[in-house]
């Protein structure tokens, strides 16, 4: 805590889903699965998250770590975005309720010690700090800006290992069109492998996708009331993968409401502020 910080300390969760964030039940079961399997079969590596909020998805990262292991986030955090864009973003979802302080103290209660934390924009890691080839699994979760996230998956892509897993959110969301167009892109001219989609996330290698999937597939997905289908895309076969949860359980803990955040996410800046305001004040937008 710096010298000059006097805000009170913020509250300790409970449990991890006390941790506002947009991490659901498909991707947490998803993310442990492959971890766990990565562990059991011996397969040691880095862990990396680029954009950790709150820590809700960095917690369960960190509950995979083994000795020796490092785990990486970087995220702003407190401080300013690189580019107009990217601060608006920064405005309408993260401002009112983020602290590097926050993550941390919410990191601690599940874990003894804080991963590495890159406090910086994402494309700082392109200088090579996270060696190549040494993670075991990356998640890209930060700007959703078309050209962060193009240079995110290129991080991702160095720092992988062999059969290494990177997941991409919102590759599929009405508001965040370039996230889909950097991912797809990858696809189609960077080699990444699809091997399972579901609502929120995209889960690829650049390594061999059948090893990935025989590992996904190790589990009885479906008889665990989850829904798994089947999809050719283009020539390579993946997986959808989702579980129906009730939108109450899908809005961010202690957050604005989902039909709030789609109102404000689809908006254009300016009409953004407007709505903004006039919630605020509780009154209709002009
Ligand atoms: C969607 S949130 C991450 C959610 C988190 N992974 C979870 O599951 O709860 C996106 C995060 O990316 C960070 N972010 C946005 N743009 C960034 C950038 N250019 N560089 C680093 N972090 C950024 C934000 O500060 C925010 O914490």
């Amino acid at each position: 805590m710096s010298a000059l910080d006097t805000s009170a300390a913020p509250v300790a969760p409970a449990t991890p889903d006390d941790v506002p964030g947009w991490f659901f039940r498909a991707d947490r079961e998803a993310f442990a699965h492959l971890l766990s399997r990565q562990t059991a079969a011996g397969t040691t590596g880095d862990l990396l998250e680029l954009g950790a909020y709150l820590g809700r998805s960095a917690i369960l990262l960190g509950d995979h770590l083994q000795p020796g292991e490092t785990f990486t986030v970087c995220d702003l955090f407190d401080l300013d975005a690189p580019d107009d864009e990217n601060s608006a973003e920064m405005s309408m979802s993260y401002r009112e309720t983020l602290t590097r302080r926050a993550f941390e103290t919410n990191y601690l209660a599940f874990h003894p010690e804080l991963p590495v934390i890159v406090q910086a924009p994402t494309s700082v890691l392109a200088d090579g700090r996270i060696p190549a080839d040494s993670c075991r699994f990356v998640h890209v979760d930060a700007s959703h800006l078309y050209e962060h996230v193009a240079g995110d998956i290129l991080v991702a892509r160095d720092a992988l290992a062999k059969n290494g897993v990177v997941a991409l959110d919102d590759y599929r969301a009405p508001h965040t069109p370039g996230v889909a167009a950097a991912v797809w892109e990858a696809v189609f001219t960077l080699g990444l492998r699809p091997v399972l989609l579901t609502p929120e996330k995209f889960y690829g290698t650049w390594g061999d996708p059948d090893a990935v999937r025989a590992d996904l597939l190790a589990r009885d997905w479906r008889g665990e009331g989850f829904r798994l289908d089947e999809e050719h895309i283009a020539g390579q076969v993946c997986h959808r993968l989702a579980w129906d949860e009730p939108e109450a359980v899908r809005r961010p803990a202690g957050q604005r409401s989902l039909s709030r955040r789609v109102a404000l996410d689809v908006l254009p800046p300016f009409a953004t502020r407007v709505v903004r305001r006039a919630l605020r004040s509780g009154r209709k937008a002009a």
